[in-house]
């Protein structure tokens, strides 16, 4: 059967660093309450005219140059954006023509933080139909911009950034034993939308509006519903937690990661964790946190690794891949 495998990766962060203390100079908060309550240290914030497309770009080319690869061999790109340039066209049409790409498809995934596991699930079930053999899938995001700066509840708790991965068809024998994706879950529940929501957009206000949270209540969501799609993906796989390598998850709140990795019995060696680092990055922290335990050598050939995200919809979803 056809399995996809992850063969590159690439991260792109802009700008320098902005810490907690240089953040409480112009917000009504503290070093202590951010790290107590979220484990965040520091974010990194676009520049002026800095484009989440332009983020995109440079993540992917890294992700490209990782694969060894050219622009040429990619005939998909999957973008997992909630802050796209423009309303429309796809923001993953500007990173196509940015890379000089004039065949195949690219089109944008909105699922919010679920956005990379959402777009690695449509570019892996592409390939299954035989639709792509080579693909960028990409999370890239400029939450800086959809950040209410007066609202110290939400401002805090995000940054931007891109990652890229670049995911390739290959063979496998259908078995948990093969390398490649081996299973994808993905959920949604409408229902919770004014949980996490941004107050704006073209068809409500004509303006891109502010993102606005109920957090104890998606910490509540967050937790119960990663525990149980984690449960289901390596099920779906034919695995077990105690099989699982490494955790990748989406990284929101270094209390969800601990919580999760409780609720299911697992070691907190295993977690991959950028969030201090990185902040919340929405779709773009997954392979964000990817490329960076890709390349200082955590993540290994054979080794099974597990991604799992939850975010505005409410949406969440996990994949299992063994690398
Ligand atoms: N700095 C200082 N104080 C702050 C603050 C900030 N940035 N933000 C809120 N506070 C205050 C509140 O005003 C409140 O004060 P009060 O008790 O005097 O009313 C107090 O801190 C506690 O606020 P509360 O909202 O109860 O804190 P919490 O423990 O629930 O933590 C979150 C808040 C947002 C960190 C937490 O709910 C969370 O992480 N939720 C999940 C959010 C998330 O990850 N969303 C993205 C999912 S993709």
């Amino acid at each position: 059967m056809i399995r996809s495998h992850i063969v590159g990766c690439g991260a792109y962060l802009p700008g320098n660093p902005v810490s907690n203390a240089e953040l409480a100079r112009r917000v009504d908060t503290s070093d202590e309450w951010i790290q107590q309550r979220t484990g965040i240290t520091q974010r990194y914030l676009a520049a002026d005219g800095e484009l989440t497309s332009d983020l995109a770009l440079q993540a992917a080319q890294r992700a490209l140059d990782h694969a060894g690869m050219k622009a040429s061999d990619i005939d998909l790109i999957v973008l997992g954006t909630a802050t796209p340039d423009e309303t429309f066209p796809a923001t993953a049409t500007k990173v196509q023509a940015g890379l000089g790409m004039t065949r195949g498809a690219a089109f944008d995934v909105q699922a919010v933080c679920s956005g990379f596991v959402y777009g690695l699930s449509v570019a892996d079930s592409m390939m299954k139909n035989s639709m792509a053999q080579t693909a960028l899938v990409i999370g890239a995001e400029t939450f800086s911009r959809i950040l209410d700066w007066n609202d110290r509840t939400t401002c805090v708790l995000f940054g931007d950034g891109a990652g890229a991965v670049v995911l390739q068809a290959g063979q496998g024998q259908g078995t948990p034993a093969d390398r490649g994706v081996l299973s994808n879950i993905l959920h949604s529940d409408g229902r919770h939308h004014d949980l996490l929501y941004v107050d704006g957009g073209p068809s409500t206000t004509q303006k891109a509006g502010f993102l606005r949270m109920q957090g104890k209540e998606v910490f509540k969501h967050a937790v119960t519903n990663l525990a149980d799609v984690v449960g289901e993906s390596l099920a779906a796989a034919g695995l077990t937690t105690a099989d699982v390598d490494w955790i990748v998850p989406h990284q929101a709140n270094k209390r969800i990661l601990d919580g999760t990795a409780r609720k299911l019995g697992m070691s907190h060696e295993k977690i991959v964790v950028t969030v201090d680092k990185h902040a919340n990055t929405s779709a773009a922290s997954i392979p964000l946190a990817l490329a960076e335990a890709v390349a200082d050598g955590r993540i290994k050939r054979g080794q099974v690794v597990l991604m799992e995200a939850m975010g505005g919809g409410l949406t969440w979803g996990a994949s299992v891949t063994r690398w």
